[in-house]
């Protein structure tokens, strides 16, 4: 046998690991990929993406110069060819804190925030940390398959609660309740929505936050789309109810600023009683440093210039 390998010449030693296909055949990019490879590829006729929002693809999506400005002002000076802390540079975790104050009634310091690789990573890490043998996730459904996927990598088990369409997308608290257990450690909400684009009221993510303090689970909150919120109802972050209940905010310049290639995200924990703290939930550990590369650090300095320049 040609291909024949292994100590014996039989066989070699190492094959795909199975579990990991069923989680990336379930992301959306994992749908789109079979897709395309079904496509004829006889058929010339162009293809038109709809699914995605491809600011490199659609040049009427172009981000501030500023923040143009920002990066290449970086990279030239050379300033940012080093290795980072585990946790990213003061000066973007400062800015992204001052830029979540906005909108809290309390005020984050940037010892909350941890800069990730895109709002992905920032669902990477949590759920890993969380995953301890045994331990359930509450997931909505229908929401955005990576934190299935995520999950599936991680052992951790998924229970799905439904969100409403006759109200407004909402959660359903009832069944958030039926499925909770003492095995719970999170409910996770997508707020602007994706898929459903759905904004929740002040009050409903209020009530989201009094179902999650009963159940004693925390409430990880993405909020990547914060402010792009269409319709009337206003974007309230869900880090104003951190007294109520730890919060992990999820976030990242992807949308917003539009640059979803630069790859900049944060984990915050919006929680003023310091009950993570308590309880021993320390995120920047699974954050590996070797992760953080030259470019990544350049981009976390400019999301500094970035924001602090959109909000003036
Ligand atoms: C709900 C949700 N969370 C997270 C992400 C990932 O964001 P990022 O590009 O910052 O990794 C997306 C991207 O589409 C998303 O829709």
């Amino acid at each position: 046998m040609e291909n024949a390998g292994g100590a014996n010449g039989n066989q070699w030693g190492f094959k795909a690991n199975e579990e990991l296909k069923t989680a990336s055949g379930i992301t959306v990019r994992g749908v789109l990929n079979s897709l395309l490879e079904n496509l004829n590829k006889n058929d010339t006729r162009p293809l038109i993406p709809l699914g995605h929002g491809d600011p490199s693809a659609f040049p009427s999506f172009r981000t501030a110069s500023v923040a143009v400005d920002a990066i290449v002002h970086s990279v030239r000076s050379a300033r940012f060819n080093c290795y980072s802390s585990t946790v990213g540079i003061l000066p973007a975790r400062r800015a992204i804190a001052d830029y979540l104050n906005r909108d809290l009634p309390y005020k984050l310091s940037p010892d909350d925030v941890y800069l990730t690789l895109g709002c992905t990573q920032a669902i990477e890490v949590i759920l890993t940390v969380l995953a301890r043998p045994g331990a359930n996730i509450l997931l909505p459904r229908p929401g955005f398959p990576y934190y299935e996927a995520r999950a599936t990598h991680s052992h951790l088990e998924v229970r799905h609660f439904d969100l409403l369409p006759a109200k407004g997308w909402e959660v359903d608290l009832d069944a958030v309740e039926a499925l909770a257990d003492e095995n719970t450690v999170a409910l996770v909400i997508i707020n602007p929505g994706n898929p459903c684009g759905n904004v929740y009221t002040y009050q409903h993510l209020q009530k989201i936050a009094e179902t999650a303090k009963k159940l004693g689970i925390m409430v990880i909150a993405d909020e990547v789309y914060d402010h792009l919120a269409f319709g009337n109802t206003p974007f309230v972050p869900m880090g104003v109810f951190g007294s109520i209940v730890p919060v992990l905010t999820l976030g990242s310049i992807s949308k917003r600023w539009i640059v979803p290639g630069w790859r900049l995200g944060w984990l915050v924990t919006s929680d003023p009683n310091g009950i993570l703290q308590d309880s021993g939930v320390a995120f920047f550990h699974s954050i590996s440093p070797n992760m953080r590369m030259g470019d990544y650090l350049v981009l976390s300095e400019s999301v500094y210039t970035t924001v602090v320049s959109l909000q003036q």
